[in-house]
């Protein structure tokens, strides 16, 4: 919904799409998954961790209206912005450690942009649900899971709720204890699960980055649809 590092917005498209009324997603971040295609018409849970990415939420699916979203003022660049939806729009891992920023030409198009797809979608989130939790409170209940978690290693390391901060042995029991179907992303580094290639991202530089997936279709048939 709004521009954040990790988001799986460009990738969408690659995941299964989802075979129950409901999508969780206990590492929401932007929630881009849920967002995707008709996916949001679903009944939505995203669990999210760090405060100030919740009360994002929080703003977006209780409080904001239209007329809100029209009336947020442009960056200009050389401003300086302590907002935590502005700094979360400059392109960089470490915005989550900024308490002020100086808006760049990328932040500036960047929240160009966001407002825009803002206004666009707002309507699509009204019915989600949005919780400040950790990922292991989420309800264990029969949902479509998309599970996208800082990923292991360094790649996982710039959200202010880290890699660093997470056991992934426990995650991965807690994985594959979930009811219903299992989407789980990560990157190179990723050994928890037996995860398969999903695709391989060339980024700025050309910089090659791997995403792998974990696919379990329900809890008691064990089928892998990438096998
Ligand atoms: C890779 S990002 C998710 C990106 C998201 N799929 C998207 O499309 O924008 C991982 C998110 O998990 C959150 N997080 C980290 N540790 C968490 C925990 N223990 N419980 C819940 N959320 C957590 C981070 O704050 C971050 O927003």
């Amino acid at each position: 919904m709004f521009y954040y590092y990790g988001r799986k917005k460009q990738i969408a498209k690659y995941y299964p799409k989802p075979n129950y009324d409901t999508i969780i997603e206990p590492f929401a971040g932007s929630a881009a998954y849920s967002l995707y295609k008709d996916n949001w018409k679903k009944k939505v849970i995203l669990i999210e961790k760090d405060e100030k990415v919740y009360d994002i939420w929080r703003w977006l699916i209780h409080d904001a209206s239209e007329n809100d979203i029209l009336n947020l003022p442009d960056l200009k660049v050389g401003e300086k912005s302590s907002e935590f939806l502005h700094i979360v729009h400059a392109a960089t891992k470490m915005a989550f450690h900024f308490k002020t920023i100086k808006v760049t030409s990328v932040l500036e198009r960047n929240w160009e942009i966001s407002k825009r797809v803002f206004g666009e979608n707002l309507f699509k989130i009204k019915h989600w649900e949005i919780l400040n939790k950790d990922y292991s409170e989420s309800p264990n209940i029969k949902a479509t899971w998309f599970i996208d978690p800082p990923y292991k290693g360094d790649a996982g390391l710039g959200y202010r709720h880290s890699s660093k901060l997470l056991d992934y042995g426990k995650l991965a029991e807690w994985i594959l204890d979930r009811q219903g179907e299992i989407i789980c992303c990560e990157g190179k580094e990723g050994d928890y699960l037996p995860f398969k290639p999903l695709i391989e991202l060339t980024g700025i530089a050309g910089k090659v980055s791997k995403e792998v997936i974990y696919y379990r279709t329900d809890k008691n048939l064990q089928l892998d649809l990438f096998e």
